[in-house]
């Protein structure tokens, strides 16, 4: 059924302080590679942002200078503005204009049911936003404005991507009649396919193997920031914790020690390499030989990402200039895909 939609990526990224390892490996690198094959859009989720408290998302100057540093980060980790779009999420209204159409599409039984929402609002789900409720819809009409084909997130975005597909779905029946009058014999809508980066790409905590690798960890050594300079790299790395043995030679042997599996996927990624070609490699070495050699290689691969992030930011009037570009190009195709719906709807437009 995708087959006639033309393959386009679609990904976000909320705008949050502190850009760490874990966004760079399991998200921006993938949106990089992408660009190779498929047209790409990605966008910076501001409206996403304000669904939690504001002593959360920090207020407007925080906003801003959040949104700017996932842009430059981006940019300095390879995304091409010009063959790409980079934008921010509410320069172009299409995202909030089709979230009200898809809010009277999506049931409360299907929001009800998310995971991500009852961890957030937490016990005192009558006090959350119902931004934070809508979330998912938001999320839905993000990617559906563009009639993306393709969905790179982490695994727990899993959920929200198969509402994306309900509410599509459900579109396409509702309206199929007047979907068909319309000439789109396959529906108005994709189905979008997920393409989950998957548990390779999950990185840790470099204090606790098993606990994701988060920005809100109170501990600034459990994470390595995307703006950390060189020195402070190679001493997060060498204060990572660790277990006694040497590393194994077989990945089998990684399974029951999540620090060691951590740091060997984290070298992984970062070379490019498979977890059994860095065991070829470092199996039976001690943890004293191997993290310098982690070190280096976090070094030399993140510290000039480091150095442009810094270099970009110091002109954030440029920053705005490509993401105000990327804005016109957006709203372009978003605005003919609302174009469409209203005329599904039977919203009257003038031409
Ligand atoms: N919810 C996603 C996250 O927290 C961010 C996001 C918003 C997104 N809209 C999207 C991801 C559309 C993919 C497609 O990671």
């Amino acid at each position: 059924m995708t087959d006639t939609f033309p393959q386009r990526v679609f990904s976000g990224v909320q705008p949050t302080g502190n850009l760490h390892l874990g966004n760079y490996l399991g998200a921006i690198v993938n949106f990089v590679a992408m660009q190779k094959t498929y047209d790409c859009i990605y966008c910076v989720v501001d409206l996403h942002a304000i669904t939690v408290p504001i002593s959360v998302w920090g207020g407007p100057a925080a906003l801003k200078q959040a949104t700017r540093e996932v842009t430059a980060a981006f940019l300095a980790a390879g995304i091409d503005p010009v063959k790409s779009i980079v934008f921010n999420q509410s320069q172009v209204s299409t995202h909030a204009e089709l979230t009200w159409v898809f809010n009277c599409v999506a049931r409360m039984g299907w929001l009800s049911r998310m995971t991500q929402f009852k961890e957030k609002a937490g016990k005192d789900r009558e006090n959350a936003s119902v931004g934070l409720f809508d979330y998912p819809v938001l999320m839905a009409a993000d990617i559906l404005a563009y009639r993306a084909t393709h969905v790179p997130v982490g695994d727990d975005q899993k959920q929200h991507l198969e509402l994306a597909r309900d509410i599509a779905i459900k579109f396409n029946n509702d309206f199929g009649e007047w979907i068909a009058e319309k000439g789109h014999p396959n529906g108005f809508f994709p189905v979008t396919e997920p393409m989950i980066t998957g548990p390779a790409t999950r990185v840790m905590s470099l204090r606790d193997g098993t606990k994701k690798m988060s920005k809100s960890d109170p501990s600034d050594y459990s994470r390595i920031n995307l703006t950390d300079d060189a020195d402070t790299i190679a001493q997060k790395v060498r204060k990572a914790k660790t277990d006694p043995e040497p590393l194994p030679s077989e990945t089998d042997g990684l399974k029951t020690r999540p620090e060691a599996d951590n740091l060997v996927g984290i070298y992984a990624a970062l070379s490019g390499l498979s977890k059994e070609a860095v065991l070829r490699d470092h199996g039976g070495s001690q943890f004293s030989a191997f993290k310098p050699a982690l070190a280096d290689l976090a070094v030399e691969k993140l510290s000039p990402i480091a150095g442009e992030m810094r270099r970009l930011l110091a002109d954030p009037g440029h920053i705005d200039r490509i993401l105000g570009d990327g804005a016109n190009r957006a709203a372009a195709v978003a605005g003919e895909t609302f174009r469409g719906v209203k005329d599904i709807l039977g919203f009257l437009q003038s031409r």
